[in-house]
């Protein structure tokens, strides 16, 4: 009997997908595949070795049962080093060394957390112009976020995300049982996009993750865990469903945090995960809009109750040498246009608004704060 599956459908037309979440379901994602018309011989399952280890040879299972002939594995590192050029180049050479024959396609299978997904999804999106690929995330971060909305990138030249493209995946299934093996340090990264969900998507996601959500989601309790999941999935999908393209300004809240968070990662050559960035990066663009007066009274102290709830940073201490480098790094940032710089601000739990051309010397002055 198949598991009970929670589905979001993510409504972008001919490239509508569902995502689908529950715990267990693993084993069932042959049968899965099948049902969502993916009648593939042959699949092509990037993974890393870490995740590969856990969840490979129940994949491969799940694969072999409903019919799949070949099924060829390839690893990238397991950190965000691993999400660069040659990864990519290696992944591209692996493809075509094992699947030359155009008639006899892989579909792509993305095991694993953000790097995999990204770094396979754009893979996946440039071999022969495009074959249609699957995100299985393991991570909380990678299935509340990055497995959802078709961004696939590797880092290069020392930026983030720089090299990418638009490739929305055919299928989204994740097993939350896969998300029990996670170290804790990885399960508050995930954590960090939740909070930031709340913090300016969903009011009441931000008010029950202060009620206690957050507690029993970090205990991966079942029920919390899938509520909690399928909920940031449903507000991802309304925001890319709306601005697919990130050409409209809306899927820009997805970037709270992201754009001083973003630079702190880099600066930092990764010392902190990507959640623990974004945490940081948050506390900073709300103590930015405390300043540009559009943040509402206490909502900064809420935030970081939570965050420090959560066990995330509110600031990268005691590394004033950063400061430069992530000025630097900022100035890349893709919201920036022609010199002007572009802030996601807070306003309330759920609420948010950009603004252009913030002031420099307060951007500099959240930024010495959060390296204080
Ligand atoms: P990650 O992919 O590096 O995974 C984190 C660590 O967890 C790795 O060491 C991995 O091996 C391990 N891991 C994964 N699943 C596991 C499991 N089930 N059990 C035990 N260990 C497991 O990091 P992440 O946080 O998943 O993703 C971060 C990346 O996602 C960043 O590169 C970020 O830029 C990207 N991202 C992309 C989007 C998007 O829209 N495309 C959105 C947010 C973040
Ligand atoms: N995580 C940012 C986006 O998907 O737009």
């Amino acid at each position: 009997m198949s598991p009970m599956l929670t589905r979001v459908e993510v409504a972008l037309g001919a490239r509508a997908y569902s995502v689908l979440n529950g715990s267990g379901c693993l084993p069932s994602l042959g049968s899965l595949l099948r049902e969502h018309g993916l009648q593939h011989s042959n699949a092509f399952v990037l993974t890393n070795p870490q995740v590969g280890a856990l969840y490979g040879a129940s994949l491969e299972a799940a694969l072999r049962q409903s019919g799949f002939q070949r099924v060829v594995f390839h690893e990238i590192p397991a950190s965000e080093e691993g999400k660069n050029w040659e990864q990519f180049s290696q992944t591209c050479a692996s493809l075509l060394h094992h699947f030359p024959d155009a008639g006899a396609s892989p579909l792509v299978l993305l095991l694993g957390g953000g790097v995999v997904g990204d770094l396979g999804g754009f893979a996946a999106a440039v071999y022969r112009r495009g074959v249609p690929f699957v995100q299985v995330p393991t991570t909380l971060l990678a299935a509340v976020d990055s497995s959802v909305g078709g961004k696939v990138a590797v880092n290069f030249g020392g930026v983030k995300n720089i090299m990418g493209a638009f490739s929305q995946p055919r299928l989204v299934v994740c097993d939350l049982d896969t998300l029990r093996t996670l170290s804790p340090r990885e399960l508050r990264s995930g954590a960090a996009e939740v909070i930031k969900y709340g913090a300016v998507c969903c009011g009441s996601l931000f008010a029950d993750l202060e009620a206690g959500a957050l507690e029993r989601l970090l205990a991966l309790d079942s029920e919390t865990l899938v509520d909690v999941v399928t909920r940031c999935v449903r507000l991802k999908a309304a925001v890319v469903e709306r601005d697919e393209l990130d050409k409209l300004g809306i899927r820009n809240v997805l970037n709270f945090g992201h754009t001083i968070g973003h630079a702190l990662e880099l600066s930092a050559h990764y010392a902190l995960t990507h959640g623990e960035a974004i945490s940081v990066g948050m506390v900073a663009a709300t103590h930015l809009a405390e300043r540009l007066g559009v943040c509402e009274h206490g909502f900064l102290q809420r935030l970081e109750a939570l965050l420090q709830r959560a066990g995330l940073p509110l600031r990268y201490s005691g590394h004033p040498e950063l400061f430069e480098p992530m000025l630097r790094a900022l100035q890349l940032d893709k919201k920036f246009r022609n010199g002007k710089n572009l802030f996601v601000l807070p306003v309330r739990p759920g609420e948010w608004q950009q603004m252009e051309d913030v002031p420099w010397p307060l951007v500099h002055e959240a930024m010495h704060a959060a390296l204080s």
